[in-house]
């Protein structure tokens, strides 16, 4: 049974809707995340991207669970900003190219904002487009970058120069991540949150101010209810302006 414990979220975009599934019970069996973004696999083929920080962590119970049901193959990017880029895409255009996956191969970012938006732009591009599955491991790309579908890779001479706007299937947020996340990650994810809450509502902001201590002693049900309320606003804005040209463009 799975057991999101936020459920209800869902993306309305031109090409589709999709669910985010907010959940801090992934690593129990019954509600592991491959049972959990299953459903939303179309084909046989799976290619698993993910870097060589968090694949030691999370990417062998995925892996093991998926193979069950799927053709799965892993393609680990090194970690890092600086990995943002063509070669990278290159690499998991070679993986995808090497097991003669076609059309119906289902991506799954498993990492933080850097994996998600690299495999996002690998989807969006290998044979005009293919599924894919956001799976954000750190607080900032659970918040932000996982849901509205900007993917895309840095050039030398600019951040998040070459892109496209591309939608997954559905993103699973799993709180339980977030106990290997580096304090530094941490915060940058909670500063993210507080800057949903200067331009959403005062509710949101006198909420965070009183759950803003157990946020950061890593309180799951509390990280996972500001998750919910940031994806639930960034969901009505994609709704509205898929572009995003609006007051928290980037
Ligand atoms: N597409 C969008 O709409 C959008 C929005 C905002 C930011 N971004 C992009 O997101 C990127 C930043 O994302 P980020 O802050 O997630 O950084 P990141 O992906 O680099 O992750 C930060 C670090 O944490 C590690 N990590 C991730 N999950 C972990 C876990 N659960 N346990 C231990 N370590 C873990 C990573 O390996 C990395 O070293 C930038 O490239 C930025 O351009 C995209």
């Amino acid at each position: 049974m799975v057991m999101p414990f936020h459920e209800g979220l869902i993306v309305h975009t031109q090409s589709h809707d999709y669910p985010i599934v907010i959940t801090e019970q992934s690593t129990a069996e019954h509600s592991s995340m491959a049972k959990q973004i299953a459903p939303y696999i179309s084909g046989r083929q799976v290619l698993i991207v993910t870097n060589d920080t968090i694949a030691p962590l999370y990417l062998k119970a995925l892996e093991d669970e998926l193979v069950e049901q799927f053709m799965v193959k892993v393609c680990v990017l090194p970690d890092g900003e600086q990995y943002k880029n063509q070669a990278s895409i290159d690499q998991i255009y070679d993986a995808l190219m090497t097991e003669h996956f076609n059309r119906d191969v289902t991506l799954i970012a498993l990492g933080g904002g850097v994996v998600g938006d690299m495999t996002g732009f690998a989807a969006a591009s290998f044979m005009r487009g293919v599924n894919f599955i956001q799976i954000p491991t750190t607080l900032l790309s659970q918040v932000d970058s996982s849901v509205g579908g900007k993917t895309g890779i840095n050039h030398a001479q600019g951040k998040n120069m070459i892109g496209a706007f591309w939608q997954p299937q559905m993103v699973l947020a799993d709180m339980s991540t977030l106990k290997t996340l580096p304090a530094r990650e941490l915060s940058a994810g909670v500063a993210e949150i507080i800057k949903y809450a200067l331009i959403m509502d005062e509710a949101f902001l006198t909420w965070l101010e009183e759950n803003l201590t157990a946020m950061m002693a890593l309180d799951l049900a509390v990280l996972g209810e500001a998750v919910k309320r940031c994806c639930q606003y960034k969901a009505d804005v994609v709704a509205q302006d898929e572009r995003e040209s609006g007051v928290r463009a980037c």
